[in-house]
């Protein structure tokens, strides 16, 4: 898929004045999503040691190399700049898609490449067919990730406590969009889903993730 979309220089250089930045014009820009293979891998190992507090191990990366549409690099005019990473898990006669990174380098937010990513992350669940939901982790101060997830109907469902190791604060929310087709899921589908039933649950394993001091 790949989509052009206008871009503000400001976008891409931060640090210059803010004289300088109204004089430049808008740039088209194209944003598109790619496959991950052994050529690019270490591409992603590099943009989510960027992007990402916690570090993943080798198994993580090897695991990725078999995960096909699971996994997905986003590009802007051909330079890789964001990825989305996810795994199905059987749980509970449950099927549902669990989203273990996604994210997009700094310079390079709020152009929809997060959007892009998490609309092809729907599009693999509408062909897998028999998804139940799509659930993931974020870190309980992460008020942008907040603000994105709930935009596409996620929810909180309940805070992992100490989830993370090494981080603070160590909390992380469960977010969960549920992907039944039921009134009340349909209605949550729109940017305006709300917190609910906050509760505290034990955190799942983390076999795969250290976090980085
Ligand atoms: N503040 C508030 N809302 C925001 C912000 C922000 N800074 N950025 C995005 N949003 C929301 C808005 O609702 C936006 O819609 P709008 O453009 O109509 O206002 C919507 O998200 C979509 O924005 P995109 O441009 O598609 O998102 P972007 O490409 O910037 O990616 C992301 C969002 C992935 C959260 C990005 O900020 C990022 O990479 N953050 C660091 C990594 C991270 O925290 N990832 C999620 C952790 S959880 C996990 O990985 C499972």
């Amino acid at each position: 898929m790949t989509n052009t979309v206008m871009m503000n220089n400001n976008n891409i250089n931060n640090s210059e004045s803010k004289e300088n930045r109204t004089k430049r014009t808008v740039k088209r820009v194209t944003i598109e999503l790619g496959d991950l293979t052994q050529h690019n891998l270490k591409q992603l190992k590099v943009l989510n040691r960027d992007v990402f507090p916690v570090a993943y191990n080798e198994k993580f990366y090897k695991d990725l190399l078999g995960a096909g549409e699971l996994c997905k690099l986003a590009y802007c005019n051909d330079i890789v700049v964001g990825a989305v990473c996810c795994r199905i898990d059987l749980t509970d006669n449950r099927r549902r898609l669990y989203i273990m990174t996604l994210g997009v380098l700094g310079k390079y937010r709020e152009l929809g490449l997060g959007t892009l990513m998490l609309e092809h992350v729907f599009k693999v669940c509408e062909r897998e067919g028999n998804i139940d939901s799509i659930y993931l982790h974020v870190q309980v101060n992460n008020e942008t990730a907040l603000s994105f997830y709930k935009k596409f109907g996620f929810q909180i469902i309940s805070t992992a406590v100490e989830y993370y190791r090494r981080l603070e604060p160590s909390d992380a929310y469960l977010l969960e969009r549920s992907l039944k087709k039921t009134p009340s899921n349909e209605q949550t589908s729109s940017p305006t889903a709300t917190q609910q039933n906050s509760k505290k649950v034990p955190s799942v394993p983390l076999s795969t993730i250290t976090d980085v001091d």
